[in-house]
């Protein structure tokens, strides 16, 4: 097999199948980026070190710039342009980070975004010190921490009581 070797592969995006043809090296991270025009998720290192590549595979946050496509296949992907309603409503925690301005240039927020809906999910925003633990994966240089905390916790205690009115 060569490098220039492709091989087809099927992608469950955001409730979308994508098929694509691929070099087997590629990643998750460029093939919703460089292949399917999904650029939301964003390439800040490249090398798991800084989370802005999260998005969910089964609904777990993982590191896109880690995951091979490949690996991907068969498997339920959600990026940041999948998170609000078909209807537009944003997600709770998209709403909760524009009320608490959780973001300055936005690079790093997709990633805190999957990271934070995965990590109020997991049952790890208990606290604001849980929050900032388990938040700990995404870095932010304009240094938006306390707002994202806020934000998590707000978005945290808004989807406990809508799934406390729903049950
Ligand atoms: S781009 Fe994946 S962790 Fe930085
Ligand atoms: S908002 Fe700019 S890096 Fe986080």
């Amino acid at each position: 097999m060569t490098s220039k070797t492709r091989i087809p592969i099927q992608l469950q995006i955001n409730g979308h199948l994508h098929e694509l043809e691929v070099e087997p090296r590629v990643t998750l991270l460029d093939a919703l980026r460089d292949h399917l025009g999904l650029t939301g998720t964003k390439k800040g290192c490249d090398q798991g070190q800084c989370g802005a590549c999260t998005v969910h595979i089964d609904g777990q946050r993982v590191l896109a710039c880690l995951t091979l496509a490949a690996q991907a296949e068969g498997r339920a992907i959600t990026s940041i342009e999948g998170l609000a309603d078909g209807d537009g409503t944003l997600h709770a925690v998209q709403a909760a980070f524009l009320e608490q301005d959780a973001f300055q240039c936005g690079y790093c927020t997709p990633g805190q975004i999957l990271s934070a809906v995965a990590c109020i999910r997991e049952g790890h925003a208990g606290s604001d010190d849980e929050i900032r633990e388990y938040m700990a994966g995404n870095l932010c240089r304009c240094g938006a921490y306390p707002h994202i905390v806020a934000a998590v916790r707000q978005a945290a205690l808004e989807i406990a009581s809508s799934m406390e009115t729903a049950s």
